[in-house]
């Protein structure tokens, strides 16, 4: 297994560092065509941005919608590219993601799931359909680091597991990121022209909401844990975390509503200081941003009755909780 040399933030010299992978991308595809699924995190932005600067039209991009982003996700995406000249085609599989999810509680089994419906099903359809032989993402370092040592499978790792994605799934992988972490992707992100709002955005995992649901994924308890996001996503969008999330419990409590029992759902919320996701710390919230927070779940999700804020540190807990 090739071992991947690491480019520290310091030593990272952005300019050199676009130039160089974009002439390598450009040599590799040729005058081929290549594909790239953007979920408009930095790093798979980062990777669109490369890859157009390396093959132009050559390279189509497509928004995966899995059903398991958050509110608006496809369509903002989308349209932050589009003001950067980059066409994004979302691609409507849905049903295919939550009929792979189907009955699944095991975590693992659940990425195992989401894995294969990318890269099988849907990309294996993308690339047939445009004839591309290359598919470009954004895995980084630390995504290799922790499916290495058995942490947690990162849904984008394959050549460290053994897996040959020619064999699986039928195309090959550039990964022009891998070298870095998520500190070196933020400013070449930058460096390519991407905006703030992109080159800043909160790491979101590739499971997406799914890694948040403890159990099954259906459309019902994604949409329950969908609505609490958005709530926490506003009621945090001023604090200074490296990452929050809301998380739907599989166990239901006892609660009350207009003065009957009400045998309800749960949501964990979690709130992260770290540097690079290797490790983490609960971030020390005020106390009246919580209640606010709690308020509004109870208030505006219907069948929460519960919610409690982790102050766990990774290690042992993970960031997600699947
Ligand atoms: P964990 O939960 O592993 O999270 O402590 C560390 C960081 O990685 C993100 N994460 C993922 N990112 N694919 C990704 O691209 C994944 O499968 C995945 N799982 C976790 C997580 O959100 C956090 O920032």
């Amino acid at each position: 297994m090739p071992q991947v040399k690491e480019i520290t933030v310091n030593s990272l010299d952005t300019k050199e560092f676009i130039r160089e992978k974009a002439s390598e991308i450009s040599s590799v595809v040729g005058k081929g065509v290549a594909i790239n699924a953007l979920s408009g995190g930095v790093d798979s932005s980062a990777v669109t941005m490369l890859g157009h600067k390396a093959l132009g039209d050559r390279l189509k991009t497509y928004f995966i919608d899995n059903g398991i982003m958050r509110e608006g996700e496809p369509q903002q995406i989308a349209s932050v590219f589009k003001k950067l000249g980059v066409n994004v085609e979302i691609v409507d599989a849905q049903d295919e993601f939550f009929t792979a999810l189907k009955g699944i509680t095991d975590p693992e089994e659940k990425r195992e799931a989401i894995t294969q419906t990318f890269y099988k099903k849907v990309f294996g359809n993308l690339v047939k359909q445009s004839g591309a032989k290359y598919l470009l993402q954004g895995t980084i370092l630390t995504d290799i680091d922790e499916t290495v040592a058995g942490i947690k499978r990162q849904h984008n790792v394959f050549e460290q597991l053994g897996i040959d994605p020619q064999e699986a799934f039928g195309y090959k992988i550039i990964e022009p990121l891998v070298q870095l972490r998520k500190d070196g992707v933020r400013k070449v992100a930058e460096d390519l022209g991407l905006p703030a709002s992109i080159f800043n955005r909160m790491p979101f995992p590739g499971p997406a909401l799914s890694a948040r649901v403890i159990g099954e994924a259906t459309r019902e308890r994604i949409s329950l844990v969908r609505q609490a996001t958005s709530i926490l996503e506003q009621e945090l969008a001023s604090v200074r975390a490296f990452q929050y999330m809301a998380i739907l419990h599989n166990d239901r409590v006892t609660g009350m509503r207009n003065n009957k029992r009400e045998f309800g759902q749960q949501i964990e919320i979690r709130c992260w200081d770290s540097i690079d996701a290797r490790k983490a710390t609960p971030t020390r919230l005020d106390f009246a941003i919580l209640e606010k927070l709690a308020n509004r779940v109870l208030t505006e999700v219907p069948g929460v009755v519960s919610v409690t804020y982790n102050i766990a540190s990774k290690p042992p807990s993970t960031m997600e909780a699947v």
